[in-house]
């Protein structure tokens, strides 16, 4: 008898990237659901364990990717067939994840996806649309009425959090470091370079800043918020650090709140699907970079850099 093969992408080294082979199929087991995978996102938090560099590490070898989408191949709870949605349950940090052509996760790490869902926006739509509904309604709780500027505007999360809150009834100027993606910002807000921010250029001052870039356009953004405004802080992929006059901060007198989609997922998670099912429709959108197994080194290239345009995929089977 043949063994069936399966590719996976397995990490034998923090800080090189994960190697293409291939080994057998999993073999199912109680309690786990085998699945054959069809896309797996490639994030920045799976980039920090590949480089060795998060909190939780998975021990080495292994098969990195914390979410994915699939049909299930065997299952002590779903019919063969069902498209899933793979995540938690440590999937990628403590366990084998999603980068493979197969995987065997515990039955609780199993979602069921309606049929017809796109499997990469079924892998990769609710850490955007669950952080960017919680930047602007739970933390920063736009009015309508009230202008908001987005930094990392063409990013994901930057993305959505334009469209959320323009929906919240919010003006919206979109910023982007790349004069490449300033088409990239959706609709209706006003796109604006990095290296252009100004009060003048931003037409005054601004109720909100949603920030995902963090270092110096984090400090850029801060004199353009009016006092008693807010700003909610995302991400830091353009620099972790930045440096803050304690006397101009007092007397700005803007808040900056931190937005934390891993204690807020919860209270988020039904506002989230509603957004899933406006992707859907594409009554939102959300781009979607499309690489295969083999074309990993390019695909994590183009995250890291910030030439990426919205989530990063891995297409598989
Ligand atoms: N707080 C939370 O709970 C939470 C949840 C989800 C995500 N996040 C974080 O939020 C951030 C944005 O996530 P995302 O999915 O929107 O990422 P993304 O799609 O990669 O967008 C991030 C933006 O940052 C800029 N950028 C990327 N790499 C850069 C680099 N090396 N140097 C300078 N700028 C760079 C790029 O914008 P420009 O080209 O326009 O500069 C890019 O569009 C990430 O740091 C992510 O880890 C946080």
């Amino acid at each position: 008898m043949t063994t069936a093969m399966s590719r996976a992408l397995v990490l034998e080294n923090f800080g090189s990237l994960p190697r293409l082979v291939e080994r057998p199929v999993p073999e199912p087991r109680p309690g786990h659901t085998l699945v054959r995978m069809r896309a797996a996102q490639v994030g920045h938090l799976d980039l920090n364990v590949v480089d060795g560099k998060f909190g939780i590490l998975p021990e080495l070898p292994a098969v990195p990717g914390t979410t994915g989408c699939g049909v299930v191949l065997a299952s002590g709870i779903h019919p063969e067939g069902t498209l899933v949605r793979l995540g938690g349950k440590g999937l990628g940090l403590r366990r084998d994840g999603c980068w493979a052509d197969h995987a065997l996760v515990p039955d609780a790490a199993v979602e069921v996806v309606a049929e017809g869902t796109d499997p990469a926006l079924a892998c990769s739509w609710f850490s955007p649309a669950g952080t960017a509904w919680a930047a602007v309604h739970a933390v920063a709780k736009v009015r309508p009425g009230e202008r908001v500027l987005v930094t990392g505007a063409a990013g994901a999360v930057g993305a959505l959090t334009v469209q959320v809150a323009a929906r919240a009834g919010a003006e919206v100027i979109g910023v982007v470091g790349r004069p490449a993606k300033l088409a990239h910002v959706p609709a209706p807000a006003k796109s604006l370079l990095a290296s252009d921010l100004s009060a003048e250029a931003v037409g005054g001052p601004v109720d909100v800043v949603i920030d995902t870039v963090g270092g110096p356009v984090l400090r850029d953004a801060l004199p353009l918020v009016r006092p008693r405004g807010r700003v909610a802080l995302v991400g830091y992929t353009a620099g972790r650090e930045f440096t803050v006059d304690l006397a101009d901060f007092l007397l700005a007198d803007v808040s900056l709140l931190p937005v934390n989609l891993m204690t807020r997922g919860r209270e988020i998670a039904a506002d989230a699907e509603a957004l899933l099912a406006d992707l859907r429709t594409g009554a939102l959108t959300l781009e979607i970079e499309r690489h295969g197994l083999d074309g990993f080194s390019e695909a994590a290239e183009r995250l890291r850099s910030g030439e990426a345009v919205g989530k990063v995929v891995l297409e598989l089977g």
